[in-house]
């Protein structure tokens, strides 16, 4: 019988890439699939409608109406990319997938996405080094609650657990590179400091550099895709307690990508100088960045000591690596000019509740 994926944040840069690349695969099992993408405003739905796949706007805090779409369209497998921060959306979702499991009798899978930032020390994690084959869970939840990220990565797991739904977590680190989807097809972070360095006409850098995981947007594509064939072929792999998935393929220097970022927009006339200098205040960065202030240390200098080894062991085989993300850096700016035409409103919900 074959088994049918819903899709959210399907209008934005993940889950578009996500969308496009399923709907690009010819295995059997994804063509069997009913592919639903969820979005929120009729433009999206317009967009992606000539994709020939199901278009819901939806939601995703409307309880009732979350639980009739994935019910209606018989959803077993749903990839949220909608939110890491909002934990009541994922769980409307767990619980809507908890009800399809009891009327269709089969499992039902949920893939939340989360933030690598939030295994650093300036994300607050309090461990050191960690594995994704560790207790996360456990060592989460010894954390002071109060950090939505983290507090949502519970939530998933412990009601999936309940419900009955088998759960995932993929966790997203910087995602780089051009997106495939309808929609977004820019990642928020380097876009947000390329749109800002534009209007500066100065490139700015932290006064601490950082080292954080990263990946290029087809690799954690690929990691989610992987994923999904797994549960499509009925696969054995870590999920629950157990299914953390670091998205890590590589690292980058803060201080070196935003020299490289002050070169190539100097060489484009966009900034005075092609040297990177120190924002004067963290104040003004978040200001000018649109970023939470509270957030924008462990978003603008974190490292994080993760070694990821769940993604790896299921065959993940990321193709970018730290030399070819220094040298594609011109292509960043270049797409900035090309593609920004969305509003990021990724931070939409920490910027009402922590400046
Ligand atoms: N991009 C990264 O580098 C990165 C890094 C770490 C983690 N992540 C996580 O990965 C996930 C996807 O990120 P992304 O870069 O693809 O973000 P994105 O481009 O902003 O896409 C998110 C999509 O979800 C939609 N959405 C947001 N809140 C929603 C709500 N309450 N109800 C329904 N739809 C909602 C947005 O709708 P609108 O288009 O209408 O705004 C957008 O289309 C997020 O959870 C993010 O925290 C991303």
């Amino acid at each position: 019988m074959s088994q049918n994926i819903l899709i959210t944040g399907a209008a934005g840069y993940i889950g578009g890439s996500i969308l496009a690349d399923l709907i690009a695969r010819s295995s059997s099992l994804i063509k069997k699939a009913n592919i639903s993408a969820a979005v929120r405003s009729e433009e999206q739905v317009q967009a992606l409608s000539k994709l020939g796949i199901n278009v819901l706007r939806l939601d995703l805090s409307d309880e009732k109406a979350v639980a009739e779409a994935v019910i209606q369209n018989q959803i077993d497998i749903v990839v949220h990319t909608a939110s890491s921060i909002v934990g009541s959306l994922a769980l409307n979702l767990i619980k809507a997938l908890g009800q399809r499991r009891e009327v269709s009798g089969d499992q039902v899978y949920f893939i939340h996405s989360s933030v690598t930032t939030m295994f650093s020390e300036e994300g607050g994690w309090p461990f050191g080094e960690v594995r994704d084959t560790d207790d996360l869970l456990g060592q989460e939840k010894q954390i002071e609650p109060g950090n939505p990220v983290r507090d949502s990565n519970i939530l998933v797991t412990e009601q999936a657990k309940i419900l009955g739904v088998t759960s995932f977590i993929v966790v997203v680190p910087y995602t780089y590179g051009r997106g495939t989807g309808e929609c977004k097809k820019l990642s928020v972070n380097l876009s947000t400091y390329i749109r800002t360095s534009i209007a500066k006409r100065t490139v700015y850098k932290f006064d601490k550099d950082g080292n954080p995981p990263t990946a290029h947007i087809s690799d954690v594509v690929a990691l989610y895709t992987l994923i999904i064939m797994r549960i499509l072929n009925k696969d054995l792999v870590p999920s629950g307690e157990k299914g953390y998935y670091f998205a890590m393929a590589h690292r980058y220097s803060w201080w070196n990508v935003m020299q490289r970022i002050a070169e190539a927009m100097h060489a484009r006339r966009l900034v005075d100088e092609p040297e990177a200098k120190i924002w004067p205040s963290y104040e003004m960065a978040a200001e000018s960045l649109g970023y939470p202030l509270l957030y924008m240390r462990a978003i603008g200098t974190s490292t994080g000591e993760l070694v990821p080894v769940n993604a790896y062991k299921l065959g993940w085989n990321p193709k970018w690596d730290e030399e070819m993300f220094m040298n594609s850096m011109d292509d960043e700016v270049l797409a900035v000019l090309e593609l920004d035409t969305a509003k990021a409103s990724i931070f939409d919900t920490l910027l009402t509740t922590s400046n």
